[in-house]
């Protein structure tokens, strides 16, 4: 069986050891390096047997996703017939399917939108059902050089069902990068919006997630001892605390709980830990906790560790996800005991 592996090239290392949790007796070989020309994030793996693509207990945190491939084919700029006969052949006509493509440099100058139209058009011309909205097929087509990966699976079968995040989330950030980043957070880790009416921020300039909190309707407590820009962001539910964490007296809280604490300081992650236990008594029980993990020194195994240690008498579930718009960091969440 083959399949193509996505991992972030800055974790490829901690993406493979991963791996092990997707086939426990497989023997999985890396196919030679370069031949696919699959760019840096994207490896093509050979096993002995199928991988258990998803399951409630795998959660990975370095893997973006895992695509089990059914054909590889050749294909030239502009001609897709080859594809769309391998389709024919594999999907059936009263079954929806919705097409994804992801263009890695590959021959064809198309964009992947412009490639899922053109090959979702034509299967429709020959009787099969298209369904965007909610397909029961995902296919997957991922180009490289003058090679057509084709890989099928149903939906919500894999990992995501969506190869390009960055695709999906493409509008004009209003502040800045991290915005993707809380949104990522929030529909990664389930979080539920309707419960935050007052939530923590620290490390907040300048406001990308204090923005993103603050339109979901919750009043936010923005720290950080830089500016943020306030004519972006709607200030009639934030307040800005311009101060280091580490110097803000608890008491000044008094009777205040909050519904979740997000952290996004650019510190050490021990250091973020311990910004989160201070505040623990400050949130309801069952508040989020959502704190970026700075790998400051590529020693990722190590700052988990250390994170998860320091964390876990005030806080449980933790879970860490190498989101799509984290860089050398993971987004921690976890929930208040
Ligand atoms: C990556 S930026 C945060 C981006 C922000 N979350 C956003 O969405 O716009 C890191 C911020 O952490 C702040 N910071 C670093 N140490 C801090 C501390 N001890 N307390 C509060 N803020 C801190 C820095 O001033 C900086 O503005």
């Amino acid at each position: 069986m083959r399949y193509l592996l996505f991992v972030d090239n800055r974790f490829r290392k901690e993406g493979l050891e991963e791996l092990d949790k997707y086939g426990k007796d497989a023997a999985i070989s890396l196919e030679k390096g370069g031949k696919y020309d699959l760019g840096n994030s994207i490896i093509m793996l050979s096993s002995s047997k199928s991988l258990k693509l998803k399951g409630k207990t795998i959660q990975p945190t370095f893997i973006s996703n895992i695509l089990p491939v059914s054909s590889i084919l050749k294909f030239k700029h502009g001609d897709y017939d080859e594809i769309v006969r391998c389709l024919k052949k594999k999907l059936k006509k009263n079954i929806s399917f919705k097409i994804e493509a992801l263009n890695v440099n590959s021959v064809s100058k198309e964009n992947a939108k412009s490639i899922e139209v053109k090959i979702g058009q034509e299967l429709e011309k020959l009787g099969f059902t298209a369904d965007l909205g909610n397909p029961s097929i995902m296919v997957y087509i991922v180009l490289a050089a003058d090679n057509a990966f084709v890989c099928i699976a149903k939906k919500g079968a894999l990992i995501k069902d969506s190869l390009d995040e960055f695709r999906k989330r493409h509008r004009k950030a209003l502040i800045n990068r991290a915005e993707f980043k809380i949104e990522e957070a929030f529909d990664a880790f389930d979080i539920d919006k309707k419960r935050l009416k007052l939530v923590l921020d620290i490390g907040a300039a300048p406001g990308g997630w204090t923005n993103y909190v603050s339109r979901l309707g919750a009043k936010v407590l923005a720290v950080d001892p830089a500016p943020l820009y306030y004519e972006k962001l709607n200030m009639k539910n934030v307040v800005h605390i311009n101060k280091g964490a580490q110097d803000i007296e608890l008491g000044a809280f008094r009777n205040i709980r909050f519904d979740a604490l997000l952290i996004d300081a650019n510190i050490y992650p021990s250091k973020s830990a311990e910004l989160a236990n201070k505040f623990a008594d400050k949130l309801n029980k069952g508040a989020y906790l959502v704190l970026t993990v700075k790998i400051v020194d590529r020693k990722a195994a190590k700052h988990i560790r250390e994170a998860k240690e320091l964390l876990s008498e005030k806080y449980g579930s933790i879970k860490l996800k190498k989101l799509p718009h984290n860089r050398m960091e993971l987004t921690l969440f976890a929930i208040r005991r």
